[in-house]
This record gives C-alpha cells, structure tokens and sequence, in this order.
C-alpha cells in the first residue's frame, strides 16, 4: 500500500450501522502514509462521533454545510479541491440516492458536486435495500459518470438477515483506494489525442480557422494521464499549458497534424482525434502579404486530408475514437461519421454549446449502441469518456469481454 503515502484522501461517512469500522479505516488510510480528512453527514455522527475521527486523522472533522467556523479554517470548496480522492465508506442508500439526483444538502453531497477528484463509493446497506431497482438504478448512474464502486460484500448482516449489502472490510477498502493509485485504468496504454483548430495559411499574416478551444482535448489527455495512460497531445494553436505528465506535439496546419499522427500512429493503442481540423485551406499561400485593391477576393480552396479517416484506415489501426460537433440533427449526423470514417466510437455534441465552454454534454456512439453522458464540466465528462473508450476497448480487442 506504498502508493496511499503522501495522498490526500477526503473519506466520507454516511449514516449507517457500517460506520463504526470507518474509524478503522481512517486509521489504516493514515498508517499508509495518506493525509486524511473527514466529512460527516449529520446522520453519521448518530453512528460514531466526529471525536474518534478526529483522534485517529489529527485533523479537524467537518459535519456542516453552514459553519462559520470551519469556513474560517478550510472551505467547503477548498476542502472538494484538496483530496487526491473521495472515499465515500459507508456510502447509504439515502445517501447514493442523493448523489444520483446531484443534490448538495448537505456537505459531503455538495463536496461530491464540487470536486475534481476521483471518487470511490463503498455502499453498505440492508440486502433487499442494494437489491431494490432504484438502488440498482442509482449505482449504475453513477459508475457510468466514472464513479468507483467498492463492494460490497455478501454475508451477515446487522440487522439479521443475510445476503448484499456488507460493506467491505477496513483493509479491503483500504486496498482498493490504494490500487487506484497504483495503476489507473489506462494504466501502460498508449494514447495519442489532437486538440485544438488548426490555421490553414492564406499569407505570411492571415490564416483561416475556427473556435476550438482545445479544452476538451486537453481535459481528455489530462485524465487519460492521471489514469495511467502514455499520452501523446497532438496540438493546434491554444492557450493552454499542458498538462502535466503529457507529451505534447505542437503543430499549426491540418497537414502538419497529419503528418504528426502518422508518426505516433502505429505505436499507438488509442487515437482520438478531438481536433477541429480545417476541413478546407487556401490552395495558394501567398509569399508577400495580400495588398487591398478590388472590392473583393476569392480564394480558392481545396480539402484538407481527413486525419482520423486516414488513421482508422491504416492496417494495423489503433482503436480509433472520433468527435462530432454538430450544429442540427446530432446524433443522425453523427452516427453517419461513425460509419463513413470506419470509427470505432464517436463522440457526438451540440457545437454551438461545447466551443470555449467549460461544460458539456455528448451522446456515444457506436456500432451496436450508444449512451448519453454528462452534462459536466469537461474534465468530468472526460473520465466518462475515458471509462467508456476503455470498455470500448476491451470489447475490441477482447471481444469476449461484455461490458
Ligand atoms: O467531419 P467532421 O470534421 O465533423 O469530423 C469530426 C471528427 O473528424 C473529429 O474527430 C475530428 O478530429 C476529425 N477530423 C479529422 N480530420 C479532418 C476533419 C475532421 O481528423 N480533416
């Protein structure tokens, strides 16, 4: 459990007879090195008073929303920024509800909002309770927004009866939150994303290009990195840093990413081209900058290669993912790209609320399905993204394995 040392982990307790064996696991947590810090729901300190996690973590437990004095010392919102991950142990079933639905009625749901962070869940609860639909429901909602769920376990249970719902052991869960750390889930993948517009040259001052942003790109490829992947970050001109433990190519022409892709491509197990290439650049650069005389100008255009075409129809083709920023009939549109570009998935959203936006919403598709995901901020929807390319993925290389 070497990975836990140094880690900052923000566990949650819920309101649940399974709560007593938290404080065994915040003892555990910290024993392996992790810095870890509390939030109650007022439920929880029914079960085990903020007292004993105080003394096991040395660091003040919060329990409220609305307090003046824990505002003081670490905000609500600082405290969402702070941890490396949430462990939510015991996770309620009231409480699951409430995640499910996006409430913040309290500070741990609000934290859950407000986080970047991963989060790991380990439900507990009454058998009939875990096996009831709109538990079902719940959980299934929330590990397809690239939630972990830990557990639980099947056995005895407080209340007498016998069957799902046990929350893990202490060490168990312990374990877990350590693997996450260990090797995320693109753990040794090859991954190689293009981001951002590309500038077709008209003369040595202008250009022609769009409004991408990149910021969906660069979301993907920092996730895609924090989960373990080897990423290469193929960029058109943005105003992004990038992001840490990520190679990035910078490039400026539809062409020159073409031939940057190429390069990486055969070493690659994903692509995704989450550019907004220029579908079109002028068919002469001018050497000397275009002087005004006539009322108008017409510049000739010609088509630029189509990047992730030409990689999905390589022979040994990485699993390709493709994105579709479509401004009417979006997924007729593109469940059409999927098809015509030979993708193994595809992305599809509404352009004009997704360029320069922090947020968004997408609909999966591919071959034999699809599935909406967000809305979300994008590095939210990028690890929903990245949970699905890796099913995706799997499934591919591995068609034995359903997901
Ligand atoms: O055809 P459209 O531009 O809508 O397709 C979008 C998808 O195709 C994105 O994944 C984009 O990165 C990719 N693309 C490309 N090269 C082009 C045009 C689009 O790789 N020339």
């Amino acid at each position: 459990m070497n990975s836990l040392a140094n880690k900052r982990i923000l566990l949650g307790i819920t309101g649940g007879i399974a709560a007593y064996k938290s404080a065994e696991l915040a003892r555990l947590l910290g024993k392996a090195g992790a810095d870890v810090r509390v939030v109650m729901t007022p439920a929880a300190t029914q079960f085990i008073t903020p007292l004993t996690l105080q003394a096991l973590t040395g660091n003040r437990v919060h329990t409220e929303l609305l307090d003046a004095d824990a505002e003081a010392g670490m905000g609500h919102i600082e405290l969402a920024r702070w941890p490396d991950l949430v462990l939510i142990a015991p996770a309620s079933a009231d409480f699951l509800a409430r995640v499910a639905a996006g409430q913040a009625d309290d500070l741990l749901s609000t934290m859950l909002l407000a986080t970047r962070a991963p989060i790991a869940l380990a439900p507990a609860m009454n058998q009939a309770m875990w096996l009831n639909v709109a538990t079902r429901d719940n959980l299934q909602s929330l590990a397809a927004r690239g939630m972990h769920v830990f557990g639980p376990a099947e056995g005895e249970q407080a209340c007498g009866d016998t069957g799902p719902g046990r929350m893990l052991e202490p060490h168990q869960l312990a374990e877990k939150a350590s693997a996450l750390f260990e090797s995320g889930l693109l753990a040794g993948l090859r991954l190689v994303i293009t981001a951002g517009p590309t500038r077709e040259a008209i003369d040595p001052v202008r250009y022609i290009s769009n409004h991408s942003s990149g910021k969906m790109g660069y979301a993907l490829a920092a996730e895609a990195a924090a989960a373990g992947a080897l990423v290469t970050l193929i960029s058109g001109p943005v105003a992004l840093p990038a992001p840490e433990r990520v190679r990035r190519v910078d490039v400026v022409s539809a062409r020159q990413m073409l031939d940057a892709s190429l390069a990486v491509a055969n070493d690659c197990d994903i692509f995704i081209g989450v550019a907004a290439v220029a579908d079109y650049r002028p068919a002469n650069v001018a050497e000397q900058k275009i002087k005004k005389h006539d009322d108008t100008l017409s510049l000739e255009l010609v088509r630029n290669p189509d990047i992730i075409s030409t990689i999905a129809s390589l022979e040994r083709r990485p699993f390709t993912v493709g994105f579709a920023a479509e401004t009417e009939d979006v997924d007729a549109n593109g469940a059409g790209k999927l098809q015509r570009k030979k993708l193994d998935l595809l992305f599809a959203n509404h352009a004009t609320s997704t360029f320069g936006s922090d947020a968004i919403a997408a609909t999966a598709l591919w071959s034999d399905g699809s599935t909406s995901l967000g809305p979300g901020n994008k590095a939210l929807v990028a690890r929903q993204m990245l949970a699905l390319i890796h099913a995706r993925y799997l499934h591919h290389v591995e068609p034995a394995v359903r997901t």
